[in-house]
């Protein structure tokens, strides 16, 4: 990626959805929010307004640059390893997999490798409980501002596939791009700590998602408000009963 295309993804194109998103969040609801929410507040289920357009490119830049570094590449370790040859097979064909969703990915967009833990599948269709198909790595694309945040997975890697992140050095060869990101930019370190983070907050949210359901069961059988009937005999009963004795 040449010095060019760097200064003007960064100070322009990233700067520009910056500047909007600091200039139309005052005084909203939004202010005070942190920049994730602001994003999963925003969607508006899937007819999204400028607003989510421009916090949502603020955070899918941030993401994009933190998963680069000079000198990158090489291949990945520990259980992220573990986890691609799991559900790809191998690092070759997570390649293809990405390479595939980038060059099918129609007009501007991002692609993504993700934690998928549960919940909701593309399409917003409702999973609440895990089943076999989560707990796993996923290849993602997404159209223009959109990340795989609002589908409530994990992002652990994004690629920028909008022109401007590559024209300037491979034209329309949008394949010889995401090569040579993955084999020379992409920060596999960083991949790691993401996934660790993903699978330890995926696993606090199902506990506590877990205690909430248990909680909820336990108030259908024993409703609040509901009297329990004692039928153990009253003193003055027992009273009686010893006389008789
Ligand atoms: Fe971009």
């Amino acid at each position: 990626m040449s010095k060019e295309t760097v200064e003007y993804h960064w100070e322009r194109h990233h700067k520009g959805h910056v500047d909007s998103l600091n200039a139309i969040v005052q005084g909203t609801e939004f202010a005070e929010m942190k920049l994730e929410n602001m994003v999963l507040t925003s969607y508006n289920e899937g007819n999204p307004l400028p607003f989510f357009v421009h916090a949502s490119q603020v955070w899918n830049h941030d993401f994009f640059w933190e998963n680069m570094k000079p000198g990158g590449g090489g291949n990945p370790s520990g259980m992220l390893s573990e986890m691609i040859e799991r559900d790809f097979g191998s690092l070759d064909e997570l390649a293809k997999q990405i390479q595939n969703a980038a060059l099918t990915q129609f007009g501007s967009g991002w692609v993504w490798l993700a934690y998928k833990a549960h919940r909701l599948g593309v399409g917003n269709d409702i999973n609440p409980r895990p089943s076999g198909k989560d707990k796993r790595l996923v290849v993602v694309k997404t159209p223009n501002a959109v990340s795989p945040l609002v589908w409530d997975y994990y992002p652990l890697l994004a690629i920028d596939v909008w022109e401007h992140a590559y024209h300037m050095d491979y034209e329309n060869r949008r394949g010889d791009y995401v090569s040579v990101f993955l084999d020379k930019l992409i920060s596999w370190d960083v991949v790691s700590c993401r996934l660790e983070n993903a699978m330890v907050r995926a696993s606090k949210r199902e506990q506590m998602e877990n205690r909430k359901l248990l909680w909820e069961q336990l108030k259908e059988q024993t409703p609040i408000g509901k009297k329990v009937v004692d039928s153990r005999p009253t003193p003055k009963a027992r009273q009686k009963m010893k006389r008789r004795r």
